[in-house]
């Protein structure tokens, strides 16, 4: 029961959930490793996959945000096609399905009315279904043929933190279990890397006072705000636009940075804040320029790199963690960043206008 969950010495549970994020991870860890150490999911979720020809995964808000990034995963690692929809359009805009497909639903809440409707659908249909949930026993977790659980404890904020993270561990988690039980090799030890990304995810959190000069210096008093990345950093720079829209209502977006110069490059101003994450080392030249277009239009830009990427004039260099899970990492300074901008702007961070934790209504 939410009114049971104390928020202890913090002035609000969002700040609370960011720096519980690293706690979730290493939870999440021990709770998916058998005896051995390893990795291993119930064998009927894997033979359930691997009888699919694709995987669909339905979810709204920052859990489709999540589900961009489970798509890099599951391909890139396990080598199954994966579509990624938003639930609200699936229902009425049902893409043609391969032969024989496998339904995910991100879910948070497991309430979401949205998914809740296109799994009756997919359940009419004769699908399986997994729904990967921060909510045992909810209706999607009830109504479909697995769950994946994100033990990330009770999430009160309605701008979702450690349940998003949860996620992309769960994701990447079931990943691995797959290409593992496909022969597949990952080529990195993944418990490893989520201890060592917990550990940046702490000193990120430890790192407050510089979150706070940035939300300050780029955000305390702007109208717009872009968030520029190429790659896996796009789909986090939509996240981070989701934050910053829902908790500070400064007019937020995320774009590829290639797509800019086919339009919203004419948004930019003089001073237009534009936060760009370079993480990915093949596209951090691409990153790079497209930085420069938008300064040479007048942005301020800020510029969130990864240790072994850096350049001068960056703004804030993250801990280097493993290049294909660095969103786990660099969606903590977009959340903590968000969270001062709303702050500063004295808006309610825990409970937005106009916005609910879980929508139960379609
Ligand atoms: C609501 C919340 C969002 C959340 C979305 C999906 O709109 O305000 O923060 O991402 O629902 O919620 P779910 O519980 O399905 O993840």
């Amino acid at each position: 029961d939410a009114s049971d969950i104390e928020k202890g010495t913090y002035p609000h549970f969002m700040l609370k959930e960011i720096d519980e994020q690293p706690l979730v991870i290493r939870n999440i860890i021990a709770k998916y490793r058998n005896e051995e150490g390893e990795i291993e999911l119930s064998q009927d979720i894997r033979d359930a996959i691997l009888a699919s020809d694709r995987i669909y995964i339905i979810a709204a808000g920052t859990s489709y945000h999540a589900g961009l990034i489970g798509k890099q995963f599951i391909e890139r690692f396990a080598k199954i096609p994966v579509e990624v929809h938003v639930a609200s359009e699936f229902s009425y805009n049902m893409p043609l399905l391969s032969e024989n497909p496998f339904f995910i639903y991100i879910s948070q809440s497991g309430e979401t009315a949205d998914s809740r409707a296109v799994l009756v659908q997919t359940n009419e249909m004769g699908y399986k279904a997994l729904t990967i949930t921060n909510v045992p026993g909810s209706t999607l977790s009830r109504e479909a043929d697995y769950t994946l659980l994100l033990h990330a404890g009770p999430e009160i904020a309605v701008a979702s933190t450690k349940a998003y993270t949860a996620q992309l561990a769960v994701l990447a988690i079931l990943s691995a279990d797959i290409a593992y039980s496909k022969g597949l090799e990952i080529g990195f030890d993944l418990t490893q890397e989520l201890g060592i990304i917990a550990s940046a995810m702490e000193a990120l959190c430890g790192d407050k006072e510089e979150m706070e000069q940035i939300a300050r210096e780029y955000l305390a008093t702007t109208r717009n705000c872009f968030f520029i990345g190429r790659s896996l950093d796009f789909y986090v720079g939509l996240e981070g636009a989701l934050k910053l829209k829902e908790i500070s209502y400064i007019q937020a977006e995320g774009f590829a940075g290639g797509e800019l110069k086919h339009g919203t490059i004419a948004l930019i101003e003089n001073g237009t804040p534009v936060i760009a994450l370079a993480t990915q080392e093949y596209v951090n030249l691409g990153i790079r320029g497209n930085v420069k277009e938008v300064v040479a239009r007048g942005a301020n830009p800020c510029i969130i790199s990864m240790e072994g990427l850096e350049m001068e004039g960056d703004r804030y260099v993250l801990p280097a963690v493993n290049e294909a899970l660095t969103p786990l990492v660099s969606v903590i300074p977009l959340q903590l960043i968000s969270y001062y901008a709303a702050l500063h702007r004295e808006c309610d961070v825990d409970k937005p206008r106009n916005l609910a934790k879980s929508v139960t209504v379609e």
